[in-house]
């Protein structure tokens, strides 16, 4: 976070320098053929010229086989495919054959690179799931949940290189859309029967503060102050009733099967972030693509008015912290939409080899090795603990946050009485507080599972009877710290032990087998490091690992979904007990006396935490926050664990399988795949997947202007509604 923070200064530094949109007019007569070279060197720009310079890269077949031939093999190892064709309800949103979207792509020409990307990544986004998510980060904007160290951050003292996609916490790509009003769904009275929507209260100190240098600048485009509509309330967006553009962002953002999260996440709310409570502008006010239009409409009636004003409201894309700096087209192509170094698969035991290689190529200037090297400086700094290896990870990826923002500190809750990062321990009268942001960010692996039991442990000491977990935009993390989680605060019990999470299974084809062939046979220097060795993973009954020598997809359990032929591996059990430290004898607290809320965005591990806690403990869960009468999901993209083309890539050339037929071929471009590796089994119906079971909160709850983004006033408000004799 500290690398995180100078980026970030730096670009305000650049931006300080250089913001003024009139330089524009200045342009040589070179750069007006060249719409990239028209915004070199802006730290702001108007979202119709970053467009021309995205549209201005020229569709190329070859790229595009190569994209479709990657994302397509791929998706032969994500669990979920053909469970996506068609989800059963209420995810009816979920219905695509992604697959054949891609054969249709590969018969399809588009007027610009741009274009092609555009299809790509909607048709994944149908998958509506935050583990299968495709990224041109040459284009499109990612904000890794600040917690998804995709994969295994883990298996890594050989495959140092996957320290590097820790940086990619950071906001990869060119730039990134802002409005400067986030806004608020709130309860206007009645009893929550009337919700309208508001510009959030403190967009204003937000706003002024995240674009200190610009501000005035854009409140200039705009011709009014931006202070003026701070907390106003919303009657129309670009002339329709705001819900329709909650809904149609809802219908595009992909990420979460539940159409509740999708509505939920137009909106700003909060996060407890590593370092800092952070401010999530929402899918309205943070875009990771240029909108059609320079402007929204907005019809408003300011705080303290009658009267209806409408209103022009000008967007800025602001540069990211990782576009490498360009001067035209030519050299933003070079800088930025080309595979790094991190962008495909390394054999894992030639790590040391490769490198050095890809350096020495770079240094004799040998063109082709150079552009394999990633051009920011060399990364392999911080090392990740050796008892970080073989500790699964479940995360969402989410292409829509940007989760950078600082919370306004009138708005953050007291001084905590202990915790560490993305967990904070609070405590008001008896109610304990569990602010918990991730399960993995911000600590390594074994002092998470300490700074869980030190902070529930002292809660209880100080005197908490009752407590709320909010995990309130919790993208996942370790999936034994979810598990650690549940079975510290439900005490010993089959529902917690043997395994305290989801029995799982991964998703077969004849190249898995193969890889896990390869492995078995002895076939690589080192184990325990590869996904498939069978030495890191369980029989159903949780009783043992698989021998050295077992391949443990063979054979495989053949399954029909939605009419087409799938296979998976045998029901796989749980690998998180014994735990690394000790848990209490007996329940925590009484599991009425515990409330988990969030905003529905909770993902991954903590889908595996809250599902657990409500289905197996009958904890009550609360939604806050969204639209009255719609059936609130607590969580989504369940997964059961998650990885992505890169680390499948890795398996296959750790294991020399890279002339398989159904190996994918390398990434040309700077693009990303995720995928679910393994699916859990549900617990209303143990038969399928968890994924796609209904996570229906018991309790949604409206915001008001007194409880929305403070977190304080919220586990007030949730306290005097769950415990009001409290
Ligand atoms: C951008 O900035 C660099 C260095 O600051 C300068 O060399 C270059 O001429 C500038 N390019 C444009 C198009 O203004
Ligand atoms: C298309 O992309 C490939 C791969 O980067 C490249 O070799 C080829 O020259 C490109 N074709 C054109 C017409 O630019
Ligand atoms: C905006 O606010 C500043 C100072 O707060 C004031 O000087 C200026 O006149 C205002 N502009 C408009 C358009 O209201
Ligand atoms: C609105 O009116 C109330 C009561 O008069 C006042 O306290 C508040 O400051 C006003 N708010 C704004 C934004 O003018
Ligand atoms: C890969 O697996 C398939 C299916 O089990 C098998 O037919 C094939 O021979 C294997 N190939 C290699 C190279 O192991
Ligand atoms: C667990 O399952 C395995 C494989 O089916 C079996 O060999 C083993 O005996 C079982 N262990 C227990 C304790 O049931
Ligand atoms: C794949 O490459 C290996 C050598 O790495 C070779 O032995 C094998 O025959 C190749 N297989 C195919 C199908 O080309």
């Amino acid at each position: 976070m500290a690398g995180f923070a100078l980026l970030r200064s730096l670009v305000t530094a650049l931006a300080l320098a250089r913001y003024s949109l009139a330089d524009q007019d200045s342009v040589l007569v070179e750069r007006q053929s060249d719409p990239c070279a028209a915004i070199a060197n802006q730290t702001y720009v108007v979202p119709s010229k970053l467009t021309a310079c995205l549209n201005s890269f020229a569709f190329n077949a070859t790229l595009r086989d190569n994209i479709v031939d990657v994302v397509s093999k791929t998706l032969n190892f994500h669990a979920s495919t053909n469970y996506q064709i068609w989800a059963p309800p209420p995810f009816f949103d979920v219905h695509v054959d992604v697959q054949s979207e891609l054969k249709r792509i590969k018969r399809t020409s588009y007027s610009s690179d741009f274009e092609l990307h555009k299809d790509v990544s909607a048709q994944v986004k149908r998958l509506f799931d935050g583990h299968c998510t495709y990224i041109s980060m040459s284009f499109i904007t990612i904000t890794f949940s600040s917690n998804s160290l995709q994969t295994i951050a883990v298996r890594v003292n050989i495959a140092e290189v996957y320290t590097l996609l820790t940086d990619w916490t950071v906001d990869d790509s060119l730039f990134v859309t802002y409005l400067p009003f986030p806004l608020v769904n709130l309860d206007s009275g009645w009893q929550n029967w009337v919700q309208d929507i508001y510009i959030a209260p403190e967009a204003y100190n937000v706003v002024s503060k995240e674009f200190a240098p610009f501000v005035a600048e854009w409140q200039k485009i705009a011709g009014y102050n931006f202070t003026k509509y701070a907390g106003a309330k919303v009657i129309a967006i670009d002339d329709f009733d705001p819900w329709y553009a909650v809904d149609q962002s809802a219908s595009v953002i992909g990420a979460w099967q539940g159409r509740s999260q999708r509505q939920n996440s137009f909106f700003s709310s909060y996060i407890r972030a590593a370092t800092e409570w952070s401010y999530r502008m929402g899918d309205f006010a943070a875009r990771s693509l240029p909108p059609a239009k320079d402007y929204v409409k907005m019809t408003v009636i300011p705080v303290n008015s009658t009267r209806w004003e409408t209103i022009k409201v000008p967007f800025i894309s602001r540069i990211a912290t990782g576009t490498v700096p360009f001067t035209n087209a030519a050299d933003l192509w070079k800088g930025n939409c080309l595979a790094k170094s991190t962008t495909n698969g390394v054999d894992y035991f030639a790590t040391a080899k490769t490198a050095d290689k890809m350096l020495k190529g770079a240094e004799e200037g040998d063109s082709k090795t150079a552009e394999l090297v990633d051009p920011s400086p060399p990364k392999f700094a911080e090392p990740i603990a050796p008892e970080d290896r073989r500790h699964p990870i479940s995360s969402l990826v989410d292409v829509t946050a940007l989760a950078d923002v600082a919370l306004p500190p009138e708005l953050n809750p007291p001084t905590p009485v202990s915790g560490s990062g993305t967990a904070q321990f609070y405590l008001q009268g008896k109610v304990g507080i569990f602010m918990l942001g991730s399960f993995s960010t911000g600590a390594g692996y074994a002092q998470w599972f300490q700074i869980i039991k030190d902070g529930l442990t002292s809660l209880k000491a100080q005197g908490a009877t009752h407590l709320i977990v909010d995990v309130t935009n919790n993208g996942g993390g370790y999936i034994c710290v979810a598990n650690y989680l549940h079975r510290f605060l439900a005490g010993p019990s089959p529902r917690t032990e043997p395994n305290a999470g989801f029995d799982t299974k991964a998703r077969y084809n004849a190249l898995a087998s193969n890889i896990t062939n390869v492995i078995t046979a002895g076939g690589v220097p080192e184990r325990a490091y590869l996904l498939y060795d069978p030495v890191n993973w369980r029989y159903a009954n949780s009783s043992a690992y698989f021998p050295e020598s077992y391949n443990w997809l063979e054979p495989p359990v053949k399954t029909v979904v939605n009419g087409r032929q799938d296979a998976f591996s045998q029901k796989l059990g749980d690998e998180c007990q014994p735990f690394p430290l000790d848990v209490p004898s007996e329940p925590l607290f009484p599991m009425e006396n515990i409330g988990i809320v969030n905003n529905g965005r909770c993902a991954s591990s903590c889908a595996i935490f809250t599902i657990t806690m409500a289905k197996k403990e009958k904890v009550r869960v609360a939604v806050v926050g969204g639209r009255q009468f719609t059936p609130q999901q607590y969580t989504g993209t369940v997964g059961g664990q998650s990885t992505s083309f890169t680390v499948i890539d890795s398996e296959i050339k750790s294991t020399h399988l890279k002339n398989n037929s159904l190996a994918p071929p390398d990434f040309i471009g700077n693009a990303y795949q995720g995928l679910t590796w393994r699916l859990g089994f549900g617990f209303d119906n143990p038969k399928e997947p968890e994924e796609w079971q209904n996570h229906q909160a018991d309790d949604t709850f409206p915001l008001t202007l007194e409880t929305v983004n403070r977190p304080e006033a919220l586990w007030k408000d949730l306290t005097k509604r769950w415990w009001p004799n409290l």
